[in-house]
């Protein structure tokens, strides 16, 4: 625990900031204490202490776990290197690890889902079936899948397999018998493909100015997410006034976005060095 909050000095955790430090005295977290909040703890932690029935959507990008080995990962034409995501919250030392994981995740998050709250998990291929199992082991009833589609992906440098271009997104209820969950079907025709609005999306993946970087230029995070994805999610899916949980922030573009549109969030994020990505975002 210890090198987990090894910056805090950096934040500040005053009673009107933003973020809240989880520690082990902590052992309820009402709704009005966290909403527009991020807590800075581990999410298995986090998620036990807040009280029952409180979001009305829940936006989980979670590890992909990619199993990547080799740190350095040269493009095959012109040699320099691949930036991928060799980040130590992506390492499990198993898929049971990993699995063992998501499931805890998603109980936890299930307890704290309003009844006709509705969720999304986004992932690859490297993740998503074992996630959508889980899922569905644990009750959940599958919505849709979404297609994003990236414009822009990064090719495949070594030209062994098709560039993959698309990442899914599994949208869910808690069980079968939720029918009176949010929809905004007109937006989702707006968005999705064709006239009656096919689940695929078409977005460039995160870059530019929207890309968090460091002083040197460096990116912040990996793999943070195009705020063009969240509002999909967000407007589509969830009213005005709404709260929406992340329990895996990042960046906090899930957050960001529903301030942008108008809905409250709580967010939990394990490394400090994104929550002061988060602060940083917000007070642009
Ligand atoms: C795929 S990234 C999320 C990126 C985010 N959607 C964005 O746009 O920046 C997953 C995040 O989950 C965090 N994480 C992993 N395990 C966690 C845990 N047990 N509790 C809290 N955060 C965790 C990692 O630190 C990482 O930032």
């Amino acid at each position: 625990m210890e090198t987990l909050f090894a910056n805090k000095n950096k934040i500040d955790s005053s009673e009107n900031s933003i973020v809240i430090y989880d520690n082990q005295d902590k052992s309820l977290y009402k709704a009005e204490e966290i909403r527009n909040k991020i807590i800075l703890g581990d999410a298995l932690d986090v998620l036990r202490k807040i009280e029952s029935d409180l979001f009305d959507m829940v936006f989980i990008d979670p590890p992909y776990f990619l199993q990547l080995q080799k740190k350095k990962l040269k493009r095959w034409n012109v040699k320099t290197d691949v930036e991928g995501v060799f980040d130590e919250w992506d390492k499990f030392s198993s898929f049971e690890e990993y699995d063992d994981f998501i499931q805890s995740i998603l109980k936890g998050v299930k307890r704290v889902m309003k009844e006709n709250a509705t969720i999304w998990v986004i992932g690859t291929y490297h993740n998503i079936f074992r996630i959508g199992k889980i899922m569905q082991d644990l009750g959940f009833w599958i919505l849709n899948d979404v297609i994003w589609v990236k414009n822009n992906p990064m090719p495949n440098w070594l030209g062994v397999r098709f560039t993959n271009a698309t990442e899914t997104l599994i949208w869910a209820v808690k069980d079968k018998k939720v029918k009176k969950y949010t929809f905004n079907k007109e937006l989702a025709k707006q968005f999705g493909i064709g006239k009656i609005g096919a689940n695929v999306w078409q977005i460039p993946i995160c870059s530019g100015k929207e890309r968090i970087r460091d002083k040197d230029g460096n990116k912040i995070h990996s793999t943070q997410k195009p705020i063009e994805l969240i509002k999909r999610v967000i407007l589509t899916t969830t009213k005005e006034g709404d709260l929406i949980l992340d329990p895996m922030a990042g960046t906090g573009t899930t957050g960001y976005v529903a301030k942008m549109l108008n809905r409250d969030f709580t967010m939990i994020e394990r490394k400090p060095e994104y929550i002061e990505a988060i602060i940083r975002r917000f007070n642009r």
